[in-house]
């Protein structure tokens, strides 16, 4: 053999081009699978000795060695070779320069393939739980936040145009929800994630008497999966996951979006921690909402690595292909984005202070109770199409007068109709309007603090 790859070098006549061995190796980028890489290989060896593939004296051999490389690649001490191109081949050679050639048995029965494979199952697995950990934190926040705020009267918007008045605690239990269904997106693809390759080889499985059912076991696998080819070829799982990740960053994003809105001068209803904000080198009376344009703008990068594996994986042919390899890297940066964001967010969220006068006065203008007036002529006997054509009547004499409607008099009110009473002055208040949507799912302050009970019986036990 002339320098070329000791693994598979057997059947070459000359080494690799520099070059194509720097393109195709994937070590830069994936040695962060490493512990992951060794907790499948010491799996896969633990099974192997009880199927007697290796001798207990042989595998024990194996599991400590492995345990050694771990120790230095966390010391630092272990130097990744491109040469070696990937973590299971740095890995693997790291593993034989420690104890010699039983090192070179680890890889009976199984490849690189199938190995790979469940690498990035064990990696994503541990992504999300950390993700729905770091949701969940976020949730109680928000949740925290809402309970302090369920009287706090803040205008609803459609359109971005006020709408009618709603309670803040309301609104951020809203992203609660959109949070919690987040959740149980990541839950469920955990299931497919969940479920072992290991065995299926390099495509078609392997000649050894091998006990897939144990390793699934060992590594915490609900399963082996069913199809050897399908095991080594398919990532849908990731594109899955990256897909929950996107909408993850959706959502965050339209959150990034109302708080910058928010913290404007020209709405004023929040104040967000200086520590989360930064100044502008040219103009001293600048607080820049930095956090939450940042994750708005992060958002796009996770749907394009959501882009990326879809488009990475729609030719190929069964079974595995070199191709997916390039799924590494979108995956990590998926990752990376959505936990930094998630951490960003519940980190600031405590610390959001609401300027309630200002949403209040806010509420109490652009006729948000024009809805609530409609309702009180409903209820005196009028039909509603009537009501609206009487309150829009009221709204453009108000427009005209400058006034509110709560601010008309009874006898300018009682023009439109001589439905009106005294008592209308009730419904015609932000308080009133709140106060009246009292069902399940309404913003009146008694419904907030009873969805806020509700959030947080429901995280404390799920
Ligand atoms: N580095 C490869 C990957 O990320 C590992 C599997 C390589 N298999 C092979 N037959 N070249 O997909």
């Amino acid at each position: 053999m002339n320098q070329t790859n000791s693994s598979w070098g057997g059947r070459f006549a000359e080494a690799t081009d520099a070059f194509v061995a720097e393109f195709t190796a994937s070590i830069g980028f994936d040695q962060r699978l490493y512990r992951h890489d060794i907790q499948g290989s010491i799996a896969h060896a633990t099974m192997l000795a009880e199927c007697a593939v290796l001798t207990v004296a042989e595998k024990d051999t194996i599991v400590q060695g492995l345990l050694a490389v771990q120790a230095d690649i966390e010391a630092g001490t272990l130097v990744w070779s491109v040469a070696l191109e990937d973590v299971h081949m740095n890995i693997e050679a790291a593993l034989t320069d420690k104890i010699g050639t039983v090192g070179k048995k680890l890889h009976t029965g199984r490849s690189r393939n199938d190995q790979i494979a469940t690498d990035i199952r064990l990696y994503l697995r541990d992504a999300i739980d950390h993700l729905n950990g770091e949701l969940t934190r976020l949730q109680h926040a928000l949740i925290d936040l809402a309970g302090a705020e369920a009287d706090t009267i803040m205008p609803g918007f459609t359109h971005l145009q006020t709408a009618q008045p709603v309670t803040f605690g309301h609104h951020l239990l809203a992203w609660n929800e959109m949070l919690q269904r987040d959740y149980e997106r990541m839950i469920d693809c955990r299931k497919r994630v969940n479920i072992l390759p290991l065995g299926a080889a390099a495509l078609a499985g392997t000649t050894y008497p091998i006990d897939r059912a144990r390793t699934a076991e060992l590594l915490g696998f609900d399963r082996a999966s069913e199809n050897s080819l399908d095991s080594v070829s398919d990532r849908d799982f990731a594109i899955e996951f990256n897909h929950d990740g996107a909408l993850i960053m959706m959502h965050l994003s339209r959150m990034s979006e109302e708080l910058v809105l928010w913290a404007s001068a020209q709405f004023n209803f929040i104040d967000l921690p200086d520590r989360f904000c930064t100044g502008s080198s040219i103009m001293p009376q600048k607080k820049n909402p930095d956090v939450p344009e940042l994750v708005r703008g992060k958002t796009g990068r996770v749907y394009g690595n959501l882009f990326s594996l879809l488009t990475l994986m729609k030719s190929q042919p069964l079974a595995y292909n070199k191709d997916n390899q390039e799924d590494k890297e979108p995956i990590f940066d998926t990752i990376d984005t959505v936990a930094g964001c998630l951490r960003a967010f519940a980190d600031m969220i405590p610390h959001i202070e609401a300027q309630r006068e200002q949403m209040h006065t806010a509420a109490a203008g652009g006729y948000s109770t024009a809805t609530d007036l409609a309702d009180y002529l409903v209820k005196r006997g009028l039909p509603f199409r009537d009501a609206h054509e009487v309150v829009g009547a009221s709204v453009a004499f108000g427009i005209v007068e400058r006034k509110d409607l709560s601010e008309l008099s009874l006898e300018q009110l009682q023009q439109f109709s001589s439905l009106i009473e005294a008592d209308v002055f009730e419904v015609l208040t932000v308080e009133g309007s709140v106060a009246a949507r009292d069902h399940f799912g309404g913003t009146a302050p008694n419904q907030v603090r009873a969805a806020c009970l509700r959030a947080q019986v429901f995280l404390a036990q799920r």
